[in-house]
């Protein structure tokens, strides 16, 4: 049986995952009804990715998400697993011009949604904003490795530190940024050795996005291990088979109205007999003979709707 959070997962319990060989599980999570099961089922460490950019809105890439929109949607979670440690995404556009302006934006997204900690895509121009948020007391992952959000720049999602000289690269911005004062890494795509490098010559805790096993923590996009996306990443592991039921029971529906088995009688609300009958007497029923349109339901029931 999976168990709850019962206390709140802080930075200092990811911090120490460095220390206790304890692995982080996260999770990508974007609603409120999704993180309260990820809540009940334990689940640490939740991040509102720019991922709902595709996941979500159906776009190629995550460039178009709105900064308000992703606030929305880690308030959202915030409410559904009030206890994990929550990373949320800032936009593509939010954080790459003025330093002024893109600290303005982290503390909105800080105090509108609740969350524990911010993350950026982070390139080595990127250090005075980590120091200057750091300085600000918000804790800031720094997202090294394959950036979405550089897709212009790069021309796909391919893996990054393919070559010795790219893997140093790499390797050297995760150092910047943890001297700059990020709380945490995220490394994404990169091969094993590149990620064990970043472990071995960083003090903040590295999680891993299709970055081996070394990493302290490791997180994915759970509609792609959910089987919901049309394809699955090979870092990626299975969770099962989410779509194939979900699309049995769209169909399901869409049978039993059309056979017309949906409404049933059960799923009617019901009026009391005799007000019942005085509706039909007046100006209810078929207007001719009082007839009542629906069949009586037995029992009176006065549920909530909603
Ligand atoms: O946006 C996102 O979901 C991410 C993860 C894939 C790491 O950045």
């Amino acid at each position: 049986m999976p168990s709850p959070l019962s206390a709140k997962v802080t930075l200092n319990d990811i911090r120490s995952a460095r220390g206790s060989g304890e692995k982080v599980a996260m999770l990508t999570c974007y609603d409120y009804t999704t993180a309260r099961l990820m809540h009940e089922a334990g689940v640490p460490a939740l991040l509102v990715g720019d991922s709902a950019a595709s996941v979500i809105l159906g776009h190629d890439t995550t460039l178009p998400i709105p900064l308000d929109f992703l606030i929305q949607l880690t308030a959202a979670v915030r409410r559904g697993s009030p206890l994990s440690f929550l990373v949320a995404d800032m936009p593509f556009g939010s954080y790459q011009g003025r330093t002024g302006r893109a600290v303005e934006n982290v503390c909105r997204m800080v105090q509108l949604s609740g969350c524990d900690c911010i993350k950026l895509e982070t390139a080595a121009g990127h250090a005075k904003l980590v120091a200057r948020l750091a300085d600000a007391g918000v804790a800031v992952m720094a997202h090294v490795g394959l950036r979405p959000q550089a897709v212009g720049l790069l021309g796909g999602y391919k893996f990054q530190g393919r070559t010795a000289e790219e893997a140093r690269r790499i390797v050297s911005l995760a150092q910047t940024m943890a001297s700059a004062g990020a709380a945490c890494l995220l490394l994404e795509a990169v091969p094993p050795e590149v990620a064990k490098a970043v472990v071995d010559r960083t003090d903040v805790p590295v999680i891993g996005c299709g970055a081996g096993p070394w990493c302290h923590g490791h997180v994915f996009v759970t509609h792609d291990a959910l089987g919901l996306t049309p394809r699955r990443p090979r870092f990626v592991p299975d969770l099962g088979d989410l779509a194939g039921p979900m699309r049995e029971s769209f169909a399901e529906y869409v049978k039993r109205v059309a056979a017309g088995e949906y409404p049933a009688p059960e799923h009617a609300y019901a009026m009391p007999p005799q007000e019942l009958a005085k509706f039909c007497r007046t100006d209810g029923g078929d207007g001719r003979d009082g007839t009542p349109v629906a069949a009586p339901v037995k029992e009176l029931r006065d549920e909530a709707v909603r």
